[in-house]
């Protein structure tokens, strides 16, 4: 039964303030959860509360927020069992009583749900993949590792945000993300020999200035072969495009000329054929339905197409986006929609029309591990939380060690069959 909810600000990874939420049930148990951020946020995502007082953060102190968890939300949930999570998440959403949780701030209401489920998970004696998963939840997530920045995680003019490679040859978690180190620090060695640079973006990939999009990805090969991988079958490729960033008045401008949807998704065609790309998130904007049904009947059946500000893990924008044929899968933020509930909702509609499912941290993160245990008790198959460096990102990728050990020989890492069989 919760007793108390408790909350404070702490700092995110980018040195903001953001929200840490404590439940206290009345068995002695105490759980914590820290809520992350994003910089490339879609239009369509629940609203993080942000006090706008220039004077603290910049405007980005999130007291707020604390003090709504404090005064309103922590009252109504004391005496409700922790294990009631759709009772006390419909809570969360009645209480705040807007559509995009602006009122009391989707930062306040997801800390909330997601310390209430530890709560529950630790106070029964489960690990959280298994408390939420059940006895079934034993697929490890194919980490999409992020080793070079670019959009809004970096101060250069590389256009894509985000260049993964995804070790879908490993026979294990723990020997994927082994693979995806080692290449790590072999894409650090090919742009020092280059005269490149070697800074970090926001999410630990390196940030090197590019002439092209493409000499990202020729980089990246380079670094796999030199590191002793073969590119597509041990290491495929993936990017996260964040279209919507570079979109205005129905043009977007890329390696600095306008284009089209129709030129755009013409490009990416151009990228299938010629690298092992097996993941395109955020191809185009936001609202450019029409492009992405187009760019999904053309590109579909070869390369899986992942919503992120598209979709922005919310039922209902999955739900037009299926019927309308938009993408073929869904990433999942929590953060985006603000409750667990609503989270695992998104995921099971997913994967009831067949779209596959990448869980995802943002780039303004915590210690937080939660989305590690969360990407296998819904059998994800997939993860991007960073690169294999910085502790923000690392903690989620080890925490993922930690369950597969647990796991032992009931253990399976999803490897090629996470993403579509798409037939040559
Ligand atoms: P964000 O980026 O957290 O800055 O939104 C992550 C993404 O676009 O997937
Ligand atoms: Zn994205």
């Amino acid at each position: 039964v919760i007793e108390q909810v408790g909350a404070r600000e702490i700092l995110d990874s980018r040195g903001n303030p953001t929200v840490e939420v404590e439940v206290a049930l009345d068995d002695g148990t105490l759980e914590r959860a820290a809520v992350p951020s994003g910089a490339s946020t879609g239009e369509h995502e629940a609203v993080e509360l942000r006090d706008g007082d220039a004077k603290r953060y910049l405007g980005k102190g999130v007291e707020h927020a604390v003090t709504a968890v404090l005064d309103e939300i922590g009252p109504e949930l004391v005496g409700i069992e922790a294990v009631e999570q759709r009772v006390v998440d419909q809570k969360l959403v009645d209480l705040d009583g807007t559509p995009d949780k602006g009122r009391l701030g989707a930062n306040a209401i997801l800390g909330v749900s997601l310390a209430v489920a530890k709560a529950a998970a630790a106070s029964s004696g489960l690990e959280l993949f298994r408390y939420v998963g059940g006895p079934n939840a034993h697929v490890l997530p194919v980490p999409m590792l992020n080793i070079l920045n670019g959009g809004a995680h970096a101060d250069t003019d590389v256009d894509i945000q985000e260049f993964m490679i995804a070790p879908i040859g490993a026979e294990s978690f723990r020997e994927a993300l082994r693979w995806g180190a080692e290449v790590y620090h072999s894409l650090k060695s090919v742009l020092k020999s280059k005269g490149l640079g070697t800074g970090l973006g926001d999410e630990g990939g390196f940030a090197p200035s590019l002439s092209s999009n493409r000499d990202a990805l020729d980089l990246i090969l380079v670094a796999i072969e030199k590191a002793g991988y073969r590119p597509g079958r041990d290491i495929a490729l993936a990017l996260d495009v964040a279209a919507t960033e570079f979109f205005s008045d129905g043009a977007y401008t890329f390696e600095k000329n306008k284009r089209s949807a129709e030129q755009m998704s013409a490009y990416y065609a151009e990228l299938v054929d010629a690298y092992p790309l097996v993941s395109i998130e955020d191809p185009l904007s936001e609202d450019d339905w029409d492009g992405w049904v187009a760019m999904t009947a053309a590109l579909g059946d070869k390369v899986q197409i992942v919503g992120d500000d598209l979709f922005v893990t919310n039922p209902e924008r999955l739900e037009e986006g299926i019927s309308r044929r938009a993408a073929n899968a869904l990433l999942v933020k929590v953060n985006q929609i603000g409750t667990l509930s609503e989270t695992l909702d998104a995921v099971s509609l997913a994967t009831s029309y067949g779209y596959r499912s990448m869980m995802s941290h943002r780039s303004g993160e915590t210690e937080d591990t939660t989305i590690a245990d969360l990407a296998v008790a819904v059998g994800a198959g997939q993860i991007k939380t960073g690169a294999p460096a910085r502790g923000e990102r690392t903690a989620k990728y080890n925490q993922l060690l930690r369950i597969e050990e647990a796991l032992g020989d009931a253990a399976r890492y999803a490897g090629d069959t996470a993403f579509p069989r798409f037939t040559p």
